[in-house]
């Protein structure tokens, strides 16, 4: 292969050693992050429970897509390609545990089709970390602690 051809499993990264080691690990790379986004919005919009909720908030996919797999790329292979704030984004959407629950269901069904075993692992073990994380930031904005000054995650208990 000549110099000029680039390798097939090439992404952009600030960290090239670090993702280079992540992409080794969990067999992770950017066509199987777009299969996998891809995949589970096209449930996610199908889904009698989430859909509506996308479809209130989102007409032109494309955009959001790409967003998507910037973020997962960011947060599986450390890429650094994601630039925005999840949680803001979630903080005033009518959801509740079932909701995250129906999430997690189909992204962790998505993960298994879509990826390499360690790479469905690795995907779904950030997944219900942030599920979590997010859920529990909109839990505390409900109960009021959202006036407090001090960041969510600073928080002990
Ligand atoms: C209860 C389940 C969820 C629902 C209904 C939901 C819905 C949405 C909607 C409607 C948006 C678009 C917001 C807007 O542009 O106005 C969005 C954005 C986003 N969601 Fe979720 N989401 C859920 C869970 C999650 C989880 C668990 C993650 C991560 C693991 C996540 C990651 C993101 C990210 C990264 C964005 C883009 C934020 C930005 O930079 O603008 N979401 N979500």
């Amino acid at each position: 292969m000549s110099a000029s051809v680039p390798a097939r499993r090439e992404v952009v990264t600030l960290r090239p050693e670090i993702t280079r080691a992540l992409m080794d690990q969990t067999g992770l790379d950017d066509a199987a992050l777009t299969r996998l986004v891809h995949a589970f919005y096209d449930q996610t919009r199908r889904d009698p429970l989430l859909g509506p909720i996308f479809a209130e908030r989102i007409s032109d996919w494309g955009p959001h897509l790409d967003r998507m797999v910037a973020f997962w790329s960011s947060v599986a292979l450390m890429t650094g390609r994601y630039h925005g704030s999840p949680m803001r984004a979630h903080l005033s959407l009518p959801v509740e545990k079932a909701h995250f629950d129906r999430w997690l269901d189909l992204f962790s069904q998505t993960a298994r089709e879509t990826c390499p075993p360690e790479g469905a692992a690795h995907m779904i073990e950030r997944a219900e970390r942030i599920a979590a994380s997010i859920h529990g930031n909109i839990i505390d904005r409900r109960d009021g602690y959202g006036c407090s000054s001090t960041p969510p995650d600073l928080r002990l208990a």
